[in-house]
């Protein structure tokens, strides 16, 4: 069943709780935020609307995984400040995110204002759900609008408590995210196929169960391909093998047959002699000659040219995981060349989410040739596994 939207719900002139996730890599440095404001940037929209119809905006979101207390480093103001700059207009960060003081500020707010409330995550009711938190963040508003897809699948006071106090709807972020992913799902053009990749098989079984009989293809790479091939009785080197997930990769490759669905491994790989960024020998190699001692790092040149050419006919593509380890630099080369190939493709649908997927679209600057790049990690995989998000759940159908 759908949910409510945005533009089913009265907000005119109303003061409204957003829940977003800012939940953004602060570590890296606030003077550099403005390179990872992506989460920032996609809940444009929902506030702009928000603001065109005279709406007090409240924002509240969580940062890292305080555990209840205060942290110094945690506080969302310089999140705050980048928004402001963002949305070209001041944004007033709160000290809390409940009690007097936050009451007494949102009551002095006036129509047009946004005030970002403090880290929820400082206070433990927020991951406990717990009711009384729970109300005291809905007696700030009028109603509740969530924003934060990519903290859907926590069941906390902000996500699944709030909405069942106030009246609520899915933010516009919210609602592509579950439109773009949904659809990409439940009814796909064909040919239908899954790029999966990423450190380790374990980590996306339930995807793989949840899409392998719906797929025309299914493109394996990154550190589960290791797996695979060693599944298949290639030499991996010194790669590590999750020797738990073996009879799971060859379940795959038999029911993948069985359903007649398109499997390609790769067939050669970058591997180098030690595992770090810059190795002292890197070759690539055909996957029936890898070294012994040596690491898989990358899919090769030539599996990075099949799988493009083999995704050029496809007309729907969910991308899960890097193809590669994307994080050292010498090892990019799979993800980029295959994400060069399927990007701004007319009429293609390309879907990417979960993981890490999106921070390496981003850093090769190619959200804009996708259809959509999901914000969320977590709650990306788990909707791509098929389960509901208490986040949307929780929220009142259409
Ligand atoms: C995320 O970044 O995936 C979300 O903000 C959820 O964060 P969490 O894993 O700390 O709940």
């Amino acid at each position: 069943m759908a949910k409510r939207t945005l533009s089913q719900l009265d907000v005119a002139g109303k003061t409204v709780l957003v829940r977003v996730d800012f939940n953004v890599p602060i570590e890296q440095g606030v003077d550099v935020i403005d390179q990872y404001d992506q989460r920032l940037r996609a809940t444009l929209p929902t506030i702009e609307h928000l603001l065109a119809q005279d709406c007090k905006v409240l924002l509240c979101s969580h940062l890292g995984r305080p555990a209840g207390q205060v942290h110094e480093t945690l506080r969302l103001s310089p999140v705050g400040d980048r928004l402001a700059a963002l949305l070209g207009r001041p944004v007033l960060s709160l000290a809390d995110c409940v009690g007097d003081a936050v009451t007494a500020a949102v009551s002095a707010m006036t129509p047009g204002q946004v005030c970002l409330l403090e880290n929820l995550r400082f206070h433990p009711g927020e991951e406990s759900n717990d009711p009384g938190f729970a109300q005291q963040l809905a007696s700030l508003a009028d109603c509740f609008v969530m924003d934060a897809f990519a903290v859907a699948h926590r069941a906390h006071a902000s996500t699944v408590g709030v909405p069942s106090i106030l009246p609520a709807a899915m933010g516009l972020l919210t609602q592509r995210e579950v439109e773009s992913l949904g659809q990409a799902l439940a009814a796909p053009r064909r040919p239908l196929a899954a790029l999966m990749g990423g450190a380790k098989v374990s980590d996306k079984i339930l995807v793989l169960e949840n899409l392998l009989e719906r797929l025309d293809h299914l493109f394996i790479g990154g550190g589960m391909a290791v797996t695979f091939l060693a599944a298949q009785g290639k030499p991996v080197g010194a790669s590590p093998v999750e020797t738990d997930r073996l009879d799971f990769a060859r379940a795959v490759i038999a029911r993948a047959a069985a359903a007649g669905v398109a499997l390609h491994l790769p067939q050669d790989v970058a591997a180098a002699s030690e595992f770090a960024p810059e190795p002292a020998r890197v070759q690539t190699v055909s996957v029936a000659a890898v070294p012994d001692d040596w690491y898989i790092m990358d899919v090769g040149s030539a599996t990075a040219r099949a799988f493009s050419a083999a995704l050029a006919a496809c007309q729907t593509i969910i991308w899960n995981g890097p193809m590669g380890v994307f994080e050292m630099e010498r090892f990019r080369a799979g993800t980029r060349t295959i994400a060069e190939a399927i990007a701004g493709r007319p009429g293609v649908t390309t879907v990417v989410g979960g993981g890490s997927t999106a921070e390496a679209i981003e850093s090769l600057q190619l959200v804009d040739g996708m259809t959509h790049v999901s914000t969320g990690g977590g709650a990306a995989l788990e909707f791509l596994e098929g389960r509901q998000l208490p986040g949307i759940a929780a929220l009142p159908d259409a």
